[in-house]
């Protein structure tokens, strides 16, 4: 049985949900749970050794499972990984586990801030944003069906986010 009172934050890469949902946590003062920190310890090693070992399949299992656990958890601030919108159980778990928030953030930014990363295995490729804007294309219908708030954090620093985000609770 799943608890009813998470605030549960999705959106693509870059758009800030650890950041803000570190922010928002500490605001609202509630956990704060990182799906993605939350499989790598599980797994004790990074995402992108899981990427390399097991494959995106395996990753997306980890993640549907370790989601499943959190949201049975006690009320946190959640942040999933971009993907985890990709399965329709992940989908329903989320909805029926309180509000769930898509972070949007405009193309500029989003690669702004993930141009140098080296953590994300689905970026690892020397056109960025092309990968990013193909990404986003087939899951933006997904964010949108599964949030029931919308809430564009690109241009706010983090404290300033969380607190107008707050304040549309
Ligand atoms: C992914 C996003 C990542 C991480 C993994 C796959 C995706 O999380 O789960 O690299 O499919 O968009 P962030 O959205 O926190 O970067």
């Amino acid at each position: 049985m799943q608890n009813r009172d998470h605030l549960v934050l999705v959106g693509p890469m870059g758009s800030g949900k650890s950041t803000l949902g570190r922010a928002l946590a500490a605001r609202l003062q509630r956990p704060f749970v990182d799906v993605d920190a939350r499989i790598e310890a599980e797994a004790g090693c990074s995402i992108a050794a899981l990427f390399e070992s097991e494959g995106e399949t395996g990753f997306r299992a980890r993640e549907a499972r370790v989601l499943a656990a959190v949201l049975a958890e006690p009320a946190a601030v959640v942040a999933t990984g971009g993907g985890a919108v990709l399965a329709q159980a992940n989908r329903a778990a989320m909805r029926d586990a309180g509000i769930v928030v898509y972070l949007q953030v405009d193309a500029a930014t989003q690669l702004a801030r993930l141009q140098h990363d080296s953590t994300r295995p689905l970026l690892q490729a020397p056109d960025r944003a092309q990968r990013l804007s193909r990404l986003q294309a087939q899951r933006e219908p997904l964010y949108r069906a599964t949030a029931h708030l919308l809430f564009d954090a690109s241009s706010l620093a983090p404290e300033a986010a969380a607190a107008t985000l707050a304040g549309q609770l």
